[in-house]
Protein backbone atom coordinates (compact mmCIF):
# COMPACT_ATOMS: atom_id res chain seq x y z
CA UNK A 1 0.00 0.00 0.00
CA UNK A 2 2.94 2.52 1.15
CA UNK A 3 4.99 1.45 -2.11
CA UNK A 4 1.65 2.72 -4.30
CA UNK A 5 0.28 5.98 -2.58
CA UNK A 6 4.03 7.15 -2.06
CA UNK A 7 6.20 5.37 -4.70
CA UNK A 8 9.06 4.06 -2.27
CA UNK A 9 9.22 1.46 0.26
CA UNK A 10 8.42 2.70 4.36
CA UNK A 11 11.29 2.37 6.62
CA UNK A 12 8.91 0.17 9.44
CA UNK A 13 5.77 -1.30 10.53
CA UNK A 14 4.42 -0.06 13.88
CA UNK A 15 1.16 -1.27 15.19
CA UNK A 16 -0.88 -1.03 18.63
CA UNK A 17 -4.29 -2.84 19.57
CA UNK A 18 -7.57 -2.29 20.68
CA UNK A 19 -8.70 -2.81 23.91
CA UNK A 20 -11.94 -4.16 25.92
CA UNK A 21 -12.16 -3.12 29.85
CA UNK A 22 -13.15 -6.07 31.95
CA UNK A 23 -14.03 -4.41 35.30
CA UNK A 24 -13.45 -0.88 36.59
CA UNK A 25 -15.40 1.91 34.37
CA UNK A 26 -15.95 5.84 34.79
CA UNK A 27 -12.82 5.34 37.34
CA UNK A 28 -9.76 6.47 35.30
CA UNK A 29 -10.71 10.10 35.62
CA UNK A 30 -11.24 9.77 39.49
CA UNK A 31 -7.41 8.38 40.22
CA UNK A 32 -9.17 5.04 40.25
CA UNK A 33 -8.59 1.20 39.06
CA UNK A 34 -9.37 -0.43 35.75
CA UNK A 35 -8.55 -3.52 34.18
CA UNK A 36 -8.69 -3.99 30.68
CA UNK A 37 -7.14 -6.28 27.87
CA UNK A 38 -5.64 -5.97 24.69
CA UNK A 39 -8.10 -6.97 21.71
CA UNK A 40 -6.29 -9.09 19.13
CA UNK A 41 -7.46 -6.38 16.43
CA UNK A 42 -4.72 -4.22 15.64
CA UNK A 43 -4.00 -0.40 13.94
CA UNK A 44 -1.36 -0.26 11.76
CA UNK A 45 1.10 1.44 9.75
CA UNK A 46 3.77 1.55 7.30
CA UNK A 47 5.86 4.68 8.02
CA UNK A 48 8.99 6.47 6.67
CA UNK A 49 10.06 9.83 7.65
CA UNK A 50 9.01 12.85 6.42
CA UNK A 51 8.75 16.74 6.34
CA UNK A 52 5.36 17.70 7.51
CA UNK A 53 2.47 14.64 7.77
CA UNK A 54 1.37 12.92 5.37
CA UNK A 55 -1.34 10.06 5.99
CA UNK A 56 -3.04 7.61 3.68
CA UNK A 57 -6.44 6.14 5.80
CA UNK A 58 -7.13 2.74 4.07
CA UNK A 59 -10.65 3.22 5.88
CA UNK A 60 -11.35 6.12 4.43
CA UNK A 61 -9.17 5.75 1.19
CA UNK A 62 -8.14 8.97 1.72
CA UNK A 63 -4.49 10.94 1.69
CA UNK A 64 -4.37 13.62 3.70
CA UNK A 65 -1.54 16.48 4.49
CA UNK A 66 -0.80 18.90 7.75
CA UNK A 67 1.66 20.92 8.62
CA UNK A 68 3.39 19.95 12.03
CA UNK A 69 2.14 22.82 14.06
CA UNK A 70 -1.21 23.24 12.61
CA UNK A 71 -4.14 23.45 14.43
CA UNK A 72 -6.20 20.46 14.34
CA UNK A 73 -9.00 20.20 11.94
CA UNK A 74 -11.64 17.87 13.78
CA UNK A 75 -11.20 14.95 11.04
CA UNK A 76 -9.34 11.48 11.62
CA UNK A 77 -5.83 13.16 10.86
CA UNK A 78 -5.82 14.88 14.21
CA UNK A 79 -5.47 11.58 16.02
CA UNK A 80 -1.94 11.44 14.04
CA UNK A 81 -0.91 14.94 14.32
CA UNK A 82 -1.73 15.36 17.75
CA UNK A 83 0.89 12.47 18.53
CA UNK A 84 3.77 14.55 16.64
CA UNK A 85 2.30 17.97 18.13
CA UNK A 86 2.75 16.37 21.65
CA UNK A 87 6.60 15.43 20.54
CA UNK A 88 7.15 18.81 19.45
CA UNK A 89 5.43 20.19 22.52
CA UNK A 90 8.36 18.33 24.77
CA UNK A 91 11.36 19.37 22.70
CA UNK A 92 11.61 16.11 20.47
CA UNK A 93 12.14 17.44 17.05
CA UNK A 94 10.14 14.95 14.88
CA UNK A 95 9.11 16.96 11.56
CA UNK A 96 6.64 14.72 10.48
CA UNK A 97 6.32 10.93 8.84
CA UNK A 98 4.39 9.87 5.96
CA UNK A 99 2.40 6.51 6.62
CA UNK A 100 -0.31 4.21 5.91
CA UNK A 101 -2.75 3.40 7.98
CA UNK A 102 -4.89 0.12 8.25
CA UNK A 103 -7.04 -0.47 11.39
CA UNK A 104 -9.01 -3.97 12.16
CA UNK A 105 -10.27 -1.90 15.44
CA UNK A 106 -13.94 -1.05 15.11
CA UNK A 107 -14.77 2.53 15.05
CA UNK A 108 -17.11 4.35 17.76
CA UNK A 109 -18.07 1.03 19.00
CA UNK A 110 -15.73 1.66 22.88
CA UNK A 111 -12.98 -0.31 21.77
CA UNK A 112 -10.41 2.44 21.74
CA UNK A 113 -9.74 2.67 17.93
CA UNK A 114 -8.22 6.24 18.77
CA UNK A 115 -6.14 5.22 21.68
CA UNK A 116 -4.63 2.39 18.98
CA UNK A 117 -4.14 4.66 16.38
CA UNK A 118 -2.08 7.22 18.71
CA UNK A 119 -0.36 3.91 20.15
CA UNK A 120 0.69 3.32 16.84
CA UNK A 121 1.83 6.63 15.85
CA UNK A 122 3.63 6.88 18.74
CA UNK A 123 5.54 3.58 18.50
CA UNK A 124 6.39 4.50 14.72
CA UNK A 125 7.89 7.48 15.43
CA UNK A 126 9.86 6.25 18.55
CA UNK A 127 11.12 3.85 16.05
CA UNK A 128 11.83 6.62 13.09
CA UNK A 129 13.49 8.88 14.92
CA UNK A 130 15.23 6.66 18.04
CA UNK A 131 12.96 8.83 20.72
CA UNK A 132 13.68 7.34 24.17
CA UNK A 133 10.56 6.79 25.32
CA UNK A 134 9.23 3.76 27.08
CA UNK A 135 5.68 2.41 26.62
CA UNK A 136 4.13 4.04 29.87
CA UNK A 137 5.73 7.39 28.18
CA UNK A 138 4.40 6.77 24.90
CA UNK A 139 0.98 6.17 26.61
CA UNK A 140 1.18 9.57 28.49
CA UNK A 141 1.73 11.22 24.79
CA UNK A 142 -0.83 9.17 23.85
CA UNK A 143 -3.53 10.72 26.03
CA UNK A 144 -1.79 14.25 26.00
CA UNK A 145 -2.53 14.25 21.98
CA UNK A 146 -6.43 13.51 22.53
CA UNK A 147 -6.89 15.65 25.35
CA UNK A 148 -5.04 18.43 24.23
CA UNK A 149 -4.64 18.35 20.68
CA UNK A 150 -7.90 16.23 19.55
CA UNK A 151 -10.04 17.90 22.47
CA UNK A 152 -11.24 14.65 24.57
CA UNK A 153 -10.95 14.76 27.85
CA UNK A 154 -10.92 11.37 28.00
CA UNK A 155 -8.69 9.13 31.06
CA UNK A 156 -5.87 7.15 30.33
CA UNK A 157 -6.84 3.50 30.46
CA UNK A 158 -7.14 3.13 26.92
CA UNK A 159 -3.86 4.05 25.82
CA UNK A 160 -2.08 2.60 29.27
CA UNK A 161 -4.08 -0.74 27.55
CA UNK A 162 -2.99 -0.23 24.34
CA UNK A 163 0.92 0.35 24.99
CA UNK A 164 1.19 -1.81 27.92
CA UNK A 165 -1.44 -4.38 28.21
CA UNK A 166 -0.54 -8.08 26.54
CA UNK A 167 -2.93 -10.49 25.01
CA UNK A 168 -4.01 -13.05 27.66
CA UNK A 169 -3.72 -10.42 30.48
CA UNK A 170 -5.37 -8.55 32.16
CA UNK A 171 -3.74 -5.43 33.00
CA UNK A 172 -4.54 -4.03 36.42
CA UNK A 173 -3.75 -0.19 36.56
CA UNK A 174 -3.77 2.31 39.09
CA UNK A 175 -4.34 5.43 37.87
CA UNK A 176 -3.41 7.25 40.59
CA UNK A 177 0.48 6.44 40.04
CA UNK A 178 0.59 4.78 36.91
CA UNK A 179 1.11 1.43 38.46
CA UNK A 180 0.10 -1.81 36.62
CA UNK A 181 0.22 -5.40 37.38
CA UNK A 182 -0.55 -8.02 34.66
CA UNK A 183 -3.49 -10.88 35.54
CA UNK A 184 -3.47 -14.14 33.66
CA UNK A 185 -6.79 -14.43 32.26
CA UNK A 186 -8.70 -17.35 32.98
CA UNK A 187 -8.36 -21.00 30.73
CA UNK A 188 -10.94 -22.45 29.09
CA UNK A 189 -13.23 -19.32 29.03
CA UNK A 190 -13.90 -17.13 26.26
CA UNK A 191 -13.59 -12.98 26.49
CA UNK A 192 -16.56 -12.22 24.21
CA UNK A 193 -17.10 -8.97 22.87
CA UNK A 194 -20.48 -7.75 21.21
CA UNK A 195 -21.09 -4.39 19.15
CA UNK A 196 -25.03 -3.45 19.97
CA UNK A 197 -25.07 -1.76 16.40
CA UNK A 198 -25.87 1.79 18.70
CA UNK A 199 -23.36 3.84 17.76
CA UNK A 200 -21.89 6.08 20.28
CA UNK A 201 -19.83 9.16 19.92
CA UNK A 202 -17.82 10.27 23.09
CA UNK A 203 -17.13 13.63 22.18
CA UNK A 204 -20.89 14.28 21.93
CA UNK A 205 -21.94 11.91 24.85
CA UNK A 206 -22.44 12.50 28.47
CA UNK A 207 -19.40 12.16 29.42
CA UNK A 208 -17.59 14.96 29.88
CA UNK A 209 -21.21 16.00 32.05
CA UNK A 210 -20.12 12.87 34.18
CA UNK A 211 -16.34 14.12 34.94
CA UNK A 212 -17.76 17.38 35.73
CA UNK A 213 -20.25 15.45 38.58
CA UNK A 214 -17.77 13.35 39.88
CA UNK A 215 -14.87 16.71 40.53
CA UNK A 216 -18.58 18.65 41.91
CA UNK A 217 -18.81 15.74 44.41
CA UNK A 218 -15.47 15.24 45.50
CA UNK A 219 -15.64 19.99 46.26
CA UNK A 220 -18.68 18.94 48.24
CA UNK A 221 -17.10 16.31 49.98
CA UNK A 222 -13.72 17.83 50.41
CA UNK A 223 -11.41 15.28 48.78
CA UNK A 224 -9.50 15.95 46.18
CA UNK A 225 -10.52 12.59 43.88
CA UNK A 226 -12.84 9.90 44.56
CA UNK A 227 -10.31 7.91 45.04
CA UNK A 228 -9.92 9.02 48.51
CA UNK A 229 -12.94 6.87 49.32
CA UNK A 230 -13.71 3.25 50.32
CA UNK A 231 -16.99 1.83 50.70
CA UNK A 232 -16.82 1.88 54.27
CA UNK A 233 -17.29 5.55 53.23
CA UNK A 234 -20.43 5.58 51.44
CA UNK A 235 -22.43 6.71 54.45
CA UNK A 236 -20.66 10.01 53.55
CA UNK A 237 -22.31 10.42 50.44
CA UNK A 238 -25.81 11.09 52.13
CA UNK A 239 -24.99 14.51 52.05
CA UNK A 240 -24.98 15.10 48.50
CA UNK A 241 -27.98 15.85 46.31
CA UNK A 242 -29.01 13.53 43.39
CA UNK A 243 -27.29 12.85 40.85
CA UNK A 244 -24.04 12.95 42.41
CA UNK A 245 -24.98 10.69 45.05
CA UNK A 246 -24.91 7.75 42.83
CA UNK A 247 -22.25 9.11 40.92
CA UNK A 248 -19.88 8.89 43.51
CA UNK A 249 -21.38 5.37 44.51
CA UNK A 250 -20.70 3.99 41.57
CA UNK A 251 -16.49 5.54 41.84
CA UNK A 252 -16.57 4.07 44.66
CA UNK A 253 -18.04 0.93 44.39
CA UNK A 254 -16.37 0.30 41.25
CA UNK A 255 -12.73 0.69 42.13
CA UNK A 256 -13.89 -2.53 44.85
CA UNK A 257 -15.25 -4.60 42.42
CA UNK A 258 -11.60 -4.19 40.76
CA UNK A 259 -9.72 -5.09 43.48
CA UNK A 260 -12.10 -7.76 44.44
CA UNK A 261 -12.23 -8.75 40.85
CA UNK A 262 -8.64 -9.53 40.83
CA UNK A 263 -8.55 -11.30 43.48
CA UNK A 264 -10.75 -13.75 42.41
CA UNK A 265 -9.24 -14.13 39.22
CA UNK A 266 -5.75 -14.95 41.23
CA UNK A 267 -7.75 -17.56 43.53
CA UNK A 268 -9.12 -18.96 40.61
CA UNK A 269 -12.59 -18.53 41.54
CA UNK A 270 -13.92 -17.39 37.57
CA UNK A 271 -17.82 -17.14 38.73
CA UNK A 272 -16.78 -14.49 40.98
CA UNK A 273 -15.40 -12.33 38.79
CA UNK A 274 -18.36 -13.18 36.38
CA UNK A 275 -20.81 -11.58 39.26
CA UNK A 276 -18.61 -8.58 39.94
CA UNK A 277 -18.81 -7.50 35.93
CA UNK A 278 -22.64 -7.84 35.95
CA UNK A 279 -22.62 -5.88 39.12
CA UNK A 280 -20.52 -3.52 37.25
CA UNK A 281 -23.19 -2.95 34.64
CA UNK A 282 -25.89 -2.89 37.15
CA UNK A 283 -23.63 0.01 38.99
CA UNK A 284 -23.52 1.82 35.57
CA UNK A 285 -26.60 1.57 34.44
CA UNK A 286 -28.41 2.88 37.63
CA UNK A 287 -26.05 4.46 39.35
CA UNK A 288 -23.58 6.15 36.57
CA UNK A 289 -26.18 6.08 34.01
CA UNK A 290 -24.47 5.19 31.39
CA UNK A 291 -26.17 2.42 29.63
CA UNK A 292 -29.18 2.57 27.25
CA UNK A 293 -31.82 0.14 26.58
CA UNK A 294 -30.01 -1.73 24.43
CA UNK A 295 -26.94 -2.50 26.05
CA UNK A 296 -29.40 -3.34 28.66
CA UNK A 297 -31.04 -5.90 26.53
CA UNK A 298 -28.06 -7.33 25.14
CA UNK A 299 -26.44 -7.74 28.69
CA UNK A 300 -29.41 -9.72 29.53
CA UNK A 301 -29.55 -11.99 26.40
CA UNK A 302 -26.19 -13.06 27.32
CA UNK A 303 -26.61 -13.78 31.01
CA UNK A 304 -29.85 -15.37 29.98
CA UNK A 305 -27.62 -17.47 27.28
CA UNK A 306 -24.52 -18.55 29.78
CA UNK A 307 -22.32 -15.78 30.23
CA UNK A 308 -20.60 -15.98 33.52
CA UNK A 309 -20.27 -12.29 33.68
CA UNK A 310 -21.42 -9.16 31.32
CA UNK A 311 -21.76 -5.45 31.61
CA UNK A 312 -21.52 -3.02 28.63
CA UNK A 313 -17.43 -2.12 28.29
CA UNK A 314 -16.04 1.77 27.55
CA UNK A 315 -17.99 5.21 27.86
CA UNK A 316 -21.53 3.48 27.22
CA UNK A 317 -24.31 5.47 25.73
CA UNK A 318 -24.25 2.55 23.39
CA UNK A 319 -21.21 0.83 21.90
CA UNK A 320 -19.93 -2.89 22.80
CA UNK A 321 -20.66 -5.23 25.60
CA UNK A 322 -17.91 -7.91 27.17
CA UNK A 323 -19.13 -11.46 28.74
CA UNK A 324 -16.87 -14.07 29.94
CA UNK A 325 -18.47 -17.62 28.70
CA UNK A 326 -16.90 -21.08 29.47
CA UNK A 327 -15.44 -22.30 26.19
CA UNK A 328 -17.85 -25.18 25.98
CA UNK A 329 -21.43 -23.00 26.57
CA UNK A 330 -19.57 -20.55 23.76
CA UNK A 331 -21.80 -22.01 20.53
CA UNK A 332 -25.25 -21.95 22.61
CA UNK A 333 -24.22 -18.83 23.28
CA UNK A 334 -23.83 -17.05 20.32
CA UNK A 335 -26.72 -18.45 18.46
CA UNK A 336 -29.29 -17.38 21.66
CA UNK A 337 -27.86 -14.00 21.96
CA UNK A 338 -28.29 -13.62 18.39
CA UNK A 339 -31.52 -14.41 18.29
CA UNK A 340 -33.12 -12.78 21.18
CA UNK A 341 -30.84 -9.47 19.72
CA UNK A 342 -30.51 -9.72 15.66
CA UNK A 343 -28.25 -6.59 15.55
CA UNK A 344 -25.33 -8.26 17.84
CA UNK A 345 -22.26 -8.26 15.98
CA UNK A 346 -19.68 -10.63 17.60
CA UNK A 347 -15.77 -9.78 17.22
C1 LIG B 1 -13.51 6.07 27.53
C2 LIG B 1 -12.29 6.87 27.94
C3 LIG B 1 -11.53 6.16 29.05
C4 LIG B 1 -12.46 5.80 30.21
C5 LIG B 1 -13.71 5.09 29.69
C6 LIG B 1 -14.74 4.86 30.77
O1 LIG B 1 -13.10 4.85 26.96
O2 LIG B 1 -11.43 7.04 26.83
O3 LIG B 1 -10.45 6.95 29.48
O4 LIG B 1 -12.79 6.94 30.95
O5 LIG B 1 -14.33 5.83 28.66
O6 LIG B 1 -14.26 3.94 31.71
Amino acid sequence: MFQRIFGCQPQLVASAPGRVNLLGEHTDYNQGLVFPTPLPHQTTLEAAPGEGIEVYAESFKELKRRKPDEPRQGDWLDYIAGCVWALRRHGYGVPGLRACVRSEVPMGGGLSSSAALEVATLRALRALYQLPLDDVAIARLAQEAEVEYVGVRCGIMDQMAASVGRPGYGLLLDTRDLSTRLVPLPQGYRVVVVDSGVPRRLAESGYNARRQECEEACARLGVSSLRELTPADLPRLSSLPEPLLRRARHVITENARVLEGVEALEAGDVQRFGALMTASHASLRDDYQVSTPELDRLVEAELRHGAVGARLTGAGFGGATVALVAEEDYEPFRQGVQRDYPAARFL
